[in-house]
């Protein structure tokens, strides 16, 4: 029998089990979050503890990004999202999720050259790009692409760490949109387009997907700008399963290119940035199939169909996720600006309305995520549904960058590697292979 209480004051936590009793130190967050620190239960008692997919296990303390679940706040070193989505730029957030503060004009100006001038691809980079098949998933190409740039960046001195790092950064934050541009070009069978220098980031990338050769592409000011918002609506996002895959290799002092390719394959994933893919397919077979919004309904809510209702429920968020709720208001705006009336934009709000008025969702707190309406505005944009989920890694780069410096910078990092409950045949013995049955 095991009891566990935590005394607020004295900010410790006791655990007695099998008639041992110890002390655990508490942690406490500046918003305050409480953590039992169990660094010393195994040696003190045999236990380790137990938590499948880490959903009460704080994997590190970090101070890049604060979200409240329950009360769907979500703040990029504390400045809320609303305000940066209002105020800010994908460019500038990405600075102060990465450097910790919001830059000065110089600095800002000198980032947004850097980018800039890391923006174009090496030649042999774009040849690599062809060696790709062309049905190759974008995901695929850039996450293979990541670790085919590094190459192409000067070797690591040492001499200047902190100029290297930011190097790497903007060769990161610039290269992944030409990787998404030219992989788009290649499936289609359009030349590349050199980028554009004195052009802010989300207006630069519509041209690199849609200009004609010798041409510079007009994006509509609004919809650059919508881009540009959801791009920073994902740069960040504490400890998700992709974010959390960039700390544990960069845990074991593999280099920025290395950790970030790997994110970007925990990424890819349906129940993660491949949601957004999935939720675009799921409205489009709802239209073509002409299911209706409750027989859609209980197909999620049936435990015995796999289908689940893409870009609804959050591992955190039990409120709503403050993501989604700028999307939507800018799906209606973008659509309207470019007059497009998207029925699969009428079925998803029909599907909101539904479900968040239905017990099954609303007992186990599933409200719209960011996935749910992110794709509904990049379609409107002519971005192809197959790009959506390197649009996520595009976005979310500065965060991976961010948490992977975190994890290289703490002189007391140690490397990610958890326990297991060990549920495999007791001891065994070897049977020579004449004598097996
Ligand atoms: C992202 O972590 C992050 O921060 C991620 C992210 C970021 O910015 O990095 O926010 C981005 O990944 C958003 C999530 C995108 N994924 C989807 O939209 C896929 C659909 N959603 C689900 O698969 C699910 O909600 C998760 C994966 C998002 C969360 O899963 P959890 O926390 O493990 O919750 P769960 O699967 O244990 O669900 C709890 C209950 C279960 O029912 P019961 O067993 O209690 O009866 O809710 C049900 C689930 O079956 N449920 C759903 C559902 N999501 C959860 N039922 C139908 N449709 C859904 N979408």
């Amino acid at each position: 029998m095991s009891t566990a209480t935590t005394d607020a004051q004295t900010k410790t936590a006791t655990i007695s089990v099998e008639g041992q009793t110890i002390e655990l130190p508490v942690i406490v967050g500046t918003e305050n979050e409480k953590a039992i620190d169990i660094s010393t239960l195994r040696s003190s008692t045999g236990y380790i503890t137990y938590d499948d997919g880490f959903k009460n296990t704080g994997s590190c303390q970090s101070e890049v990004t604060f979200i409240d679940g329950e009360k769907g706040i979500l703040r990029y070193r504390g400045i809320p999202i609303e305000e940066l989505a209002e105020k800010s730029n994908f460019v500038e957030t990405a600075y102060l999720i990465i450097y910790g503060k919001l830059p000065s004009k110089v600095e800002l100006d000198r980032f947004t050259h850097q980018i800039a001038d890391h923006t174009p691809l090496h030649e042999q980079a774009y040849h690599a790009i062809e060696g790709f098949s062309s049905s190759a998933n974008p995901m695929a190409v850039l996450s293979g692409m990541i670790n085919v740039i590094a190459g192409y960046a000067p070797p690591l001195s040492g001499e200047d760490p902190e100029a290297e790092f930011q190097s790497s950064v903007a060769r990161l934050l610039g290269k992944a949109a030409s990787i998404c541009a030219a992989t788009y070009r290649k499936a289609i069978g359009k030349s590349r387009v050199e980028t554009l220098r004195d052009t802010a980031y989300a207006h630069n990338f519509l041209h690199q997907m849609f200009a004609d050769p010798g041409s510079k592409y007009q994006a509509d000011p609004d919809v650059a700008r919508a881009l540009d918002v959801i791009l920073l609506l994902h740069a960040d996002h504490e400890q998700n399963c992709s974010t959390s895959t960039v700390r544990m290799v960069g845990s074991s002092q593999a280099n920025l290119y290395a950790s970030v390719a790997a994110g970007v394959c925990a990424l890819w994933g349906p129940l993660h940035g491949g949601a957004n893919v999935k939720v675009l397919k799921m409205l489009a077979e709802i239209k073509t199939s002409g299911a209706t919004i409750e027989e859609v309904i209980k197909r999620a809510k049936d435990k015995d169909d796999p289908f689940r209702l893409f870009g609804f429920g959050h591992r955190v968020y039990k409120n709503f996720d403050p993501r989604a709720k700028i999307l939507k208001a800018s799906a209606d705006k973008v659509l309207s600006k470019m007059g497009k009336d998207d029925e699969l934009l009428d079925i998803a709000r029909k599907l909101e309305d539904v479900a968040l008025n239905d017990p099954y969702f609303v007992d186990r707190k599933l409200y719209p995520n960011v996935d749910f309406y992110s794709g509904i505005i990049m379609r409107a944009m002519g971005i192809p549904v197959d790009l959506f989920t390197v649009m996520f890694a595009m976005g979310r780069m500065p965060g991976w960058i961010a948490n992977w410096k975190e994890v290289h910078d703490n002189p007391k990092s140690v490397i990610y590697r958890p326990r297991q409950v060990y549920q495999g045949p007791t001891i065994n013995r070897y049977i020579a292979i004449e004598d097996r049955s």
